[in-house]
């Protein structure tokens, strides 16, 4: 048996790879909104197993493998087995038997390795406490769409050093961009966990307005991530400072856009102003999504395929 391709981390696949996925998204989303019928993954399975809350991931996944021809199943650890403690290798045995492609969200990073490592199918992270590749997959695609090229560009990551500041660590390595990192004391990066150590590709800074001065793309996450629950009343203290506000943007490049990968907290990590304001991509950005997490399944399932020359 041929080993099945993975994508677990940003980091997994290369630039080449990127560049090929953000032109075939571009076909496929192309394609979508003339509505065009396009089944490449005709008869497969995608099974999605979520021990967190979504709305975007399920719906981008579940919604892209219909539109791709296939189907999608529903696992959560409410009621399989996954939640009455089944091993996760012999889950991942069981599930990939029976289906083409899984996407996995849930807590540890080692969950999804783990499940890779006895899965006959290839594994997506759907997010981890450590990572979330898909959503920096699209929201990469999202800014070439408004701005063109992210390489030699600065994205200013503003709050939590979670899995979404992680991914976009990784991405600026394998992208050749910069990212402006600032955090609070007492949650800053660590770059061993987000797995860029020695990276020329970040920078830290104390203040969050130094860190969005001269950005092409600001962005901010929550600042009490899912699992992360019972430090809330600690972190709403430690993050007051770090909203993205009006003033921070007017620092940036006169036309960085913001970005949130959703859900939002307006008056936390970001203001009104901001998020529904004139350089916010947000909502692109979560339709984006779909079509880049297509591009990924047919990706993984297919490899590269011949590509069109409508685009
Ligand atoms: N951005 C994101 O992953 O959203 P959901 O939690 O709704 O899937
Ligand atoms: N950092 C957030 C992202 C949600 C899409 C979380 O993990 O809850």
């Amino acid at each position: 048996m041929t080993l099945p391709r993975h994508y677990l981390q940003f980091k997994d696949f290369s630039a080449e790879e990127y560049a090929y996925l953000f032109r075939r998204a571009r076909w496929i989303k192309n394609k979508y909104k003339r509505y065009e019928p396009y089944h490449p993954l005709f008869d497969r399975t995608l099974v999605m197993i979520f021990e967190k809350a979504s709305t975007r991931t399920r719906l981008s996944f579940e919604a892209g493998m219909q539109q791709l021809g296939g189907s999608a199943i529903y696992l959560n650890t409410r009621d399989s087995q996954l939640g009455r403690g089944e091993p996760v290798e012999d889950s991942s045995e069981v599930i990939s038997r029976m289906s083409d492609l899984v996407m996995i969200r849930t807590f540890e990073q080692s969950i999804v390795e783990r499940f890779a490592l006895h899965s006959r199918v290839p594994l997506i992270n759907g997010l981890t406490d450590e990572f979330h590749p898909c959503q920096i997959l699209a929201d990469v695609f999202t800014f070439i769409e408004q701005r063109g090229p992210i390489e030699g560009k600065t994205v200013a990551w503003i709050g939590d050093a979670n899995n979404m500041c992680n991914t976009w660590l990784q991405a600026a390595e394998v992208l050749n961009f910069t990212v402006h990192v600032s955090n609070p004391p007492g949650y800053e990066i660590e770059p061993d966990k987000a797995g860029v150590r020695g990276s020329a590709h970040f920078k830290v800074f104390a203040d969050p307005i130094d860190a969005c001065r001269g950005a092409h793309l600001v962005t901010t996450d929550v600042w009490t991530s899912m699992g992360f629950e019972a430090e809330n009343e600690a972190r709403m203290k430690a993050f007051a400072d770090w909203c993205v506000d009006e003033d921070m943007m007017a620092v940036a490049a006169p036309d960085a856009v913001f970005m949130h990968c959703l859900p939002a907290h307006r008056g936390e990590e970001v203001t009104a102003a901001v998020i529904d304001g004139p350089q916010s991509v947000v909502w692109d950005e979560a339709e984006n999504r779909l079509h880049a997490q297509k591009a990924l399944m047919e990706f993984l399932v297919l490899g590269k395929v011949e590509e069109g020359d409508d685009n």
